[in-house]
């Protein structure tokens, strides 16, 4: 191979890179942050696994803001912020007995030694949470979040019966974590949809997403009414006393406390008892009284698992046996088409109801055609349904043997849009069919629900029902009219349905959320490739609507962690005659349109920074973002309100003005260690 060969692989991959890396952050933050997953656990593991082969085949591309070296997910702005003292990591995963053992092998070989005893706990479905206890008190209670920050949900928190408010220990720390899983039963997560079936409102897909919405309710009464429940899996750090030498020990203490610990949890001091273990509760898990989607495998003794340490963002010494994924066969009654926010025709299945990991399932997304072709679908089909860790329904392919004397109709994509009739695009790059009308009834009500969720505008009452309600009744024709919805009171009260208190209500929620801060805002528009992670960088970068939209092509693509594709589709967006017009719409109306970058809470909070000289670690625009990010300043000069200068090479007069002034005045190496001392472990 040529060396233009490499250079020309190297740029095809640096490509994908940025694509998989934009659309990994966007799904993350569909499943972390708005709790609406709009894929599968497996077509999202293969994006993920794509993205790490490829970094693994070009180290060069890695880079530290890559959704692989961290962990996903990040804090709503709606709650206060939480910074974890010790960060909240995720776990690998094997899928069978040979991966455990491999796993195992790996362990006993960095360990030197084979006689290291493990502990087994469920791997329950529900949501990672952190709870600090001070004095013996309940304090404050956290999502993981990003694993670094989470959201403060201690008001929420509370209203779960099973977590002791106060607890007594001998001997009592001062101060302790301890991190668990909230979660929600089964026959809660029945109750709660009968109840919703009864009001003819749209059912929870399952008890995980549920829950995880439950916690992050603004309102704690809503939390007290759905009966979520708590396991304690872990003794976080501990001021005061000595925290138990092993984690079993850790459990028992926890147990004695008070604390809800897994009743199923058991050591062992073999490799081949632990897999026993794995296999027996894989057949008992349909008849628990919750959902759980595997084994967590942990080696027991606490300084073994210093000496193992964490790659990324797992820890060596444990691991998650995942159960394999249940299947159900059923008939592929029909293939339909829906049409999403940004017109994408997807393809979904309409299945002969069946039951299958714990739900019925009557439908499953196909994604879009050429996966219909791939899986060699036909409608008519028996195909098998799985649903893996209690998410997306999905359709794995046909039973091709069972298709001997059935009509077999092949599946086509409509020429027309289903909803709009308009002629629909393909977009040959994209394997994508698009309705290109803006003004397409069901792009517009997806949209609005969009512009409504929680991480966006995040206007409670204005849902998929109401959206679809009001785009038909042709209340709302573009996004901007949500905000004269107030003019057409009466109009809306005729609707039925709705009484004078909800539509009030519904009014308040709308006024306020034209507070919501630029980052909340983009988000909100729905341009394509940008999640919440992008939005605030942009927000941060920039500040404010006008200065973005002033900013050229290269300006954009200058910014740390933005790539080409998400540049051009911002600035295409900004760009556009008709979504300028929505956007000095909005600002006509009323929006915020700019984001005061500081976020509350962060590592820096109430520090001035100024960098001078030149860096090694970082440029100067990333290091400035970063201070940004985490909650800090950056002064372009050293005055009195300056609190640390961070120097590099050279940078003489600042430097000697901090020394003058007695101001803080930290190399590179110091202020990361700082940072990391404050919690931070990025970069
Ligand atoms: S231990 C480093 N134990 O699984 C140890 N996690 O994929 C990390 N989970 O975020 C956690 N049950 O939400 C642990 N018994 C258990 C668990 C458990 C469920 C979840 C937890 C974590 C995720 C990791």
């Amino acid at each position: 191979m040529t060396s233009t060969d490499t250079q020309r692989d190297l740029e095809e991959a640096r490509l994908r890179v940025e694509e998989l890396r934009s659309l990994v952050r966007y799904h993350d933050y569909r499943y972390h942050v708005l709790n609406q997953p709009e894929i599968g656990d497996s077509d999202y593991d293969r994006l993920f696994r794509e993205l790490v082969d490829l970094e693994a085949r070009f180290p060069e591309l890695v880079t530290p803001d890559s959704p692989t070296q961290r962990v996903s997910g990040e804090p709503s702005p709606a709650f206060g912020v939480v910074v974890h003292r010790e960060p909240m990591l995720s776990l690998g995963n094997v899928f069978d007995g040979d991966e455990l053992r491999a796993w195992h092998a790996r362990v006993a070989r960095l360990l030197e030694r084979d006689d290291f005893a493990m502990v087994c706990e469920p791997k329950i479905d529900g949501l990672a949470i952190s709870l600090v206890y001070q004095r013996g008190r309940f304090t404050v209670g956290a999502t993981r979040g990003d694993g670094l920050r989470g959201e403060d949900i201690t008001g929420n928190l509370r209203t779960i019966r099973s977590l002791p408010l106060a607890v007594s220990t001998d001997p009592a720390p001062d101060a302790f974590e301890v991190r668990g899983e909230v979660y929600m039963s089964k026959a809660e997560f029945e109750r709660l949809n009968a109840e919703r079936t009864a009001a003819g409102e749209p059912l929870y897909m399952n008890p995980r997403n549920t829950a995880a919405g439950s916690l992050r309710q603004l309102d704690p009464s809503v939390t007290a009414s759905r009966r979520l429940e708590l396991f304690v899996y872990q003794l976080g750090w501990m001021e005061g006393a000595a925290r138990p030498p092993a984690h079993w020990a850790a459990l028992e203490w926890m147990q004695a406390a008070g604390f809800p610990t897994n009743p199923l949890a058991q050591r062992f001091e073999t490799i081949e008892e632990v897999a026993a273990f794995c296999e027996q509760l894989g057949t008992k898990r349909e008849g628990l009284r919750y959902a759980i989607d595997g084994v967590v495998v942990k080696v027991d003794d606490i300084s073994l698992q210093r000496q193992l340490g964490v790659v990324g963002r797992e820890p060596r010494w444990a691991t998650a046996y995942k159960f394999p994924a249940e299947q159900a066969v059923t008939l592929l009654r029909d293939i339909m088409v829906s049409v999403g926010r940004t017109g994408v025709l997807t393809p979904f299945a309409v299945l002969e109801p069946v039951f299958v990991g714990g739900a019925t399932v009557s439908v499953a997304t196909l994604h879009n055609e050429d996966q219909v072709r791939l899986k060699d679908l036909y409608i008519g089909d028996d195909v098998v349904v799985q649903r893996a860790g209690e998410v997306i329904p999905e359709v794995i392919g046909p039973v091709p043997s069972r298709r001997e004397g059935r009509e077999l109709r092949r599946f086509e994509m409509p020429a027309r849009c289903p909803v709009c009739d308009t002629p629909v695009v393909r977009d040959p790059n994209q394997a994508a069919t698009y309705c290109p009308n803006r003004a397409c009834p069901s792009r517009l009500a997806r949209s609005i629900e969009h512009w409504a969720s929680r991480g966006a505008m995040d206007i409670e009452g204005l849902g998929e029902q109401l959206a679809a309600r009001l785009v038909r009744l042709e209340l709302v024709r573009s996004l901007a009219d949500i905000y004269e919805l107030p003019a057409r009171r009466e109009e809306l009260l005729q609707l039925g349905g709705i009484g004078p208190k909800i539509v009030e209500n519904l009014f308040a929620r709308i006024e306020e959320s034209k507070t919501r801060p630029l980052r909340r805002l983009l988000v909100a528009l729905g341009i394509r490739h940008v999640g919440g992670e992008t939005a605030t960088a942009l927000a941060v970068h920039f500040g404010s609507m006008d200065a973005l939209r002033a900013a050229s092509l290269e300006d954009l693509s200058a910014i740390d962690g933005i790539g080409p594709i998400v540049a051009a589709s911002v600035y295409d967006y900004l760009h556009d005659e008709e979504y300028a017009a929505l956007l000095d719409r909005l600002q006509t109306l009323g929006l915020r349109m700019t984001d005061e970058t500081a976020a509350r809470g962060g590592p820096l909070e109430n520090e001035t920074i100024v960098v001078t000289g030149s860096l090694e670690r970082w440029s100067r625009d990333r290091i400035e973002a970063l201070i940004k990010q985490l909650g800090g300043k950056v002064g372009s000069s050293v005055t009195k309100k300056t609190t640390m200068l961070v120097a590099g090479e050279g940078g003489g007069s600042k430097r000697d003005k901090a020394e003058a002034a007695g101001t803080p005045i930290l190399d590179e190496e110091q202020f990361l260690a700082v940072l990391r001392e404050r919690g931070w472990s990025g970069d």
